[in-house]
């Protein structure tokens, strides 16, 4: 029913870590497919580590043809609550296509000047397709890897930055934290991982959930 579209044509910004914990987050209320379009296969590895079925759907998407990774995205949306599409960090043709389908784009970026910058042809492909489309696509940006809970200078200046660029941006961020890394080495999903009662994982369940949940609101309400 929904397609949120993690999307972000520079690699290694934190599209599957947070398509994961979002999709994490969703299936508690919903249920959830992800189309993997991400050519590494975090995703499947993630669910070969822990031996088998996981909380959500993984289907691996036809990246030598477009036109089959489109089908396969229409049909999981006929049969799930929403579907998270996890794109590679690479400009392709996948992504004009697959982006005419979404209902949310999430793009996520570290919080750094460059790193914006560099968000800029992403944020042209979001415009063109809704263009050609005839319709706003709604996009909104994912500060990834921030420092801490506290919102700093430099992030309020980022922020200040991307608003004048009149580019929104989630009110929630995913902070840097360990627990994310250790979801892809362990085969376990971040409320498994907490299930040892650390505070650090505590913590960050707590995080990723504040996001997920503001997406959840998001998609209802467009
Ligand atoms: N919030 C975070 N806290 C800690 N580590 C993170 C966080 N976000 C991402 N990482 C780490 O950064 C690396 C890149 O993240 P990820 O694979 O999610 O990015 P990506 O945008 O999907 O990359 P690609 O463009 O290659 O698909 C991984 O090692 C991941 O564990
Ligand atoms: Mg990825």
């Amino acid at each position: 029913m929904s397609i949120i579209m993690f999307t972000n044509t520079k690699g290694g910004t934190g599209k599957t870590t947070s398509a994961f914990l979002v999709a994490e987050g969703l299936v508690e209320n919903n249920s959830v497919a992800f189309l993997d379009c991400d050519r590494n296969r975090h995703l499947s590895k993630w669910q070969e580590r822990r031996g088998g079925e996981g909380p959500f759907m993984i289907v691996e998407a036809d990246n030598q043809n477009e036109d089959e990774a489109f089908n396969q995205l229409t049909e999981l949306e006929k049969a799930y609550d929403v579907v998270i599409v996890d794109m590679e960090g690479i400009k392709s043709q996948i992504i004009y296509l697959m982006l005419q389908l979404a209902h949310l784009a999430i793009i996520p970026l570290r919080p750094s000047a460059m790193e914006i910058a560099m968000t800029a042809d992403t944020t042209q492909i979001i415009h063109k397709c809704s263009q050609a489309a005839r319709r706003s696509i709604p996009y909104r940006v994912l500060l990834n890897r921030l420092s801490g809970a506290i919102v700093t200078k430099a992030e309020k200046a980022l922020r200040a930055e991307l608003r004048a660029d009149s580019i929104p941006v989630l009110e929630n961020g995913l902070l840097a934290r360990e627990s994310y890394a250790e979801i892809f080495a362990t085969g376990k999903t971040l409320a498994e991982l907490a299930e040892d009662g650390k505070r650090s994982h505590h913590n960050a369940l707590a995080n990723a959930r504040a996001v997920s949940t503001e997406i959840a609101k998001l998609i209802k309400e467009l």
